[in-house]
């Protein structure tokens, strides 16, 4: 039996940021994977670059059943802290875009200072350790893998969630949950591609496929996101299709403002005055993707020159490019999500601590709670919040 003071499940980003705080505090401190290698998600992250942070981010950045939950770690670990820690370890960034940080030199380099940190203060990392059981004995917790056993006084779950399974995500922190009856929330994926029905596609989405555009999307609870979409061979993708999935119930329809910010009602009758003898089509080609011009006049308008339409149709166009509404058929669901919605029920843990209000010992952290980022840096922020928070306590 091999005795810690800690024992973390989980070497992604919530894990590590929590042993390293866990063995400066002079805390035995071990961590458990079943991967082959340590932050496998850091290492995808942001195309290769990792974007680790966002220098906008606060609680309303965050999806959860209880949105307070998460205002106490956020605040007192900040995007200004893993800035200090990522410089501290000589590495520079660049903001790409809303505040986006994305490390200059690669996703690798995250992990590779997390691993540092982790030998300076010593911290052991067993990889390729699968559990195959957690027991409690007295107010100990007994792990056995394999080939070995372990004890501990504190033990984290720090196991992300279910996306991208082919990774081997799984679900484990609510197997853990169940086990331990701490309450939870059915995972559920997010940041996601929309799909669409076999008709719709054949209708114009896969024509569009390829094409992008800068559009204000919302979702029928009226979450709005500015940023570009992306017609796909399967349906919608890009960043604001992506967030606006996070908000999106099955059978709910997007709707899709093409102008965001603009009066086009004005601007199509001002193109009649001076373009009569132009198809509407080339008109919308001048603000809009050619294709999808040619596509939208074709599905959703009769083309024509604009000297024949009446103003009442102008108007009536600019309604609805203004509010152009789509059902999806679905999301790519878990296979290609960013994230997990859902997860352990923060109203069963310390926003302190992070240890569960019913076992004693036991806490969670990460993507495995309640707790789940929009995109930009926004869920790693909250992975080295939380790790930070529960490293000051285990
Ligand atoms: P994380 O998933 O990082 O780590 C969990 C660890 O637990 C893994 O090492 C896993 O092997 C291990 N594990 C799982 N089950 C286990 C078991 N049964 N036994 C033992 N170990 C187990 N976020 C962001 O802010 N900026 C970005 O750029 C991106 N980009 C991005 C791209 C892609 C493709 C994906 C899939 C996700 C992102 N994310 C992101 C999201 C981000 O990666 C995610 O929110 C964090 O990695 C969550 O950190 P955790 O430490 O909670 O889990």
């Amino acid at each position: 039996m091999q005795n810690y003071d800690v024992i973390i499940i989980g070497a992604g980003a919530a894990g590590l940021m929590c042993a390293i705080e866990a063995a400066k505090r002079g805390r035995k401190t071990l961590i458990l994977d079943k991967a082959s290698k340590v932050g496998k998600k850091i290492l995808i992250s942001g195309g290769g670059r990792c974007n680790f942070t966002n220098l906008y981010a606060s609680p309303d950045d965050f999806i959860s059943q209880n949105p307070h939950f998460c205002k106490s770690a956020l605040s007192r670990y900040t995007q200004w802290d893993f800035i200090a820690f990522m410089e501290g370890n000589g590495l520079s960034w660049t903001e790409k875009t809303r505040g986006q940080l994305f490390c200059d030199q690669k996703a690798k380099a995250v992990v590779d200072a997390l691993l540092e940190a982790c030998q300076k203060y010593g911290v052991e990392i067993q990889l390729e350790a699968s559990i195959k059981t957690i027991k409690t004995h007295d107010t100990a917790f007994v792990l056995k893998t394999k080939n070995s056993h372990y004890q501990c006084d504190s033990l984290v779950i720090a196991t992300g969630g279910p996306s991208i399974p082919a990774m081997g995500a799984s679900d484990f922190a609510l197997e853990i949950a169940q086990q331990f009856s701490v309450s939870f929330l059915p995972f559920k994926a997010a940041l996601v591609p929309f799909t669409f029905s076999s008709q719709t596609l054949d209708e114009f989405i896969r024509d569009l496929s390829g094409v992008s555009t800068q559009v204000e999307l919302c979702s029928e609870s009226g979450k709005c996101f500015k940023e570009a979409i992306l017609f796909t061979h399967r349906g919608i993708s890009g960043p604001a299709a992506l967030q606006v999935s996070s908000y999106w119930q099955p059978g709910e329809k997007i709707t899709v403002n093409l102008f965001p910010g603009e009066n086009i009602a004005d601007w199509l009758i001002a193109q009649q005055k001076e373009h009569s003898n132009t198809e509407l089509k080339t008109v919308l080609a001048y603000k809009l993707p050619k294709r999808l011009a040619a596509k939208l006049s074709e599905i959703l308008f009769i083309n024509k020159p604009m000297k024949q339409y009446h103003s009442t149709e102008l108007k009536r166009i600019a309604a609805q490019l203004s509010a152009w509404s789509l059902t999806p058929s679905g999301t790519e669901g878990m296979r290609t999500a960013e994230v997990s919605l859902g997860g352990i029920d923060t109203r069963a843990l310390s926003s302190k601590t992070f240890e569960t209000l019913s076992v004693k010992g036991l806490y969670f952290i990460g993507e495995s709670i309640d707790v789940t980022g929009h995109l930009g840096g926004f869920n790693f922020q909250w992975a080295w919040a939380s790790g930070w928070c529960a490293g000051q306590y285990v």
